[in-house]
């Protein structure tokens, strides 16, 4: 599997899955556009696989102001064709269905849904002509099977996948794939560092691998749906999860 020649845009690239991709990718050759919020961790990503890279451009950038991300990504693909897209980034918003309030709600979907919405629109056009692209869009189990407490989380990540299958039906034939990765608990530093033990042990029990995944696990599949040996593959959703849901 390589990736050389090929162009990606990953978004929340500064830590965890996001960047677990950005090193993968590069691993496999790919010359890649990170953004990411957090401008201490995505120069410390970009310093670290300059190394690897052929080329790598990094945006600090919050993808919430629409109109800046659209100015930014409408000025790249100027520049160069944008051939994979790898929706990666994320945030959760705890909360019941009856605590919950509109604004936390509606934030959680701006990210999961609107973000990957906006860069879809603008960069499927030019897959579409070239007759080949890859988007990845970084969903969850939870999309699947629903979280106690995560009414906001589940709802944005089960809309990923009808983003994903819709996408998939409309741009196939112009050889463009669109699948979604549903990862299960991943240590990432928001998990290390914001999810307590009581709420990660019982997961864990109930995972039948027996542990927390790695990144780089979802990053693997990641680069795999990114490149040329998954051509036959799209509108799927596949679960990362240690078999946490089964
Ligand atoms: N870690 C898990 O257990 C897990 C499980 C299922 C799904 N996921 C999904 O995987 C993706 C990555 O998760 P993670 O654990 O690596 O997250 P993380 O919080 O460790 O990293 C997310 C990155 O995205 C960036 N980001 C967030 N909002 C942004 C914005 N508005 N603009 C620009 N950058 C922004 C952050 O700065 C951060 O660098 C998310 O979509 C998450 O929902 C994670």
């Amino acid at each position: 599997m390589e990736l050389n020649g090929h162009l990606a845009l990953i978004t929340g690239a500064g830590q965890g899955i996001g960047q677990a991709c950005a090193e993968v990718l590069a691993s496999k050759g790919a010359d890649l556009i990170l953004i990411d919020k957090n401008p201490e961790t995505l120069s410390q990503v970009s310093d670290k696989l300059s190394k690897t890279a052929r080329h790598i451009i990094s945006c600090e950038l919050d993808l919430t102001d629409e109109k800046r991300l659209r100015e930014i990504v409408e000025e790249l693909k100027h520049k160069a064709f944008i051939d994979i897209l790898i929706n990666n980034a994320g945030y959760d918003r705890p909360g019941t269905t009856d605590k919950i309030d509109t604004k936390r709600f509606l934030e959680v979907l701006h990210i999961h849904l609107v973000v990957p919405l906006t860069l879809i629109q603008l960069l499927l056009p030019a897959m579409r002509s070239a007759g080949w692209g890859r988007i990845v869009n970084v969903s969850s189990i939870y999309g699947l099977i629903g979280g106690k407490g995560e009414v906001a989380y589940s709802t944005a990540k089960a809309g990923v996948i009808g983003l994903t299958n819709s996408v998939a039906k409309e741009a196939g034939t112009d050889g463009v794939t669109v699948n979604a990765v549903l990862p299960g608990l991943t240590r990432t530093p928001t998990i290390e560092n914001f999810m307590a033990e009581k709420y990660k042990l019982p997961i864990i029990e109930n995972t039948p691998l027996g542990r927390m995944g790695e990144a780089a696990e979802v990053a693997n599949l990641i680069a795999f749906l990114a490149s040329d040996e998954a051509s036959f593959i799209t509108g799927t959703a596949i679960p990362v999860t240690g078999g946490w849901g089964i």
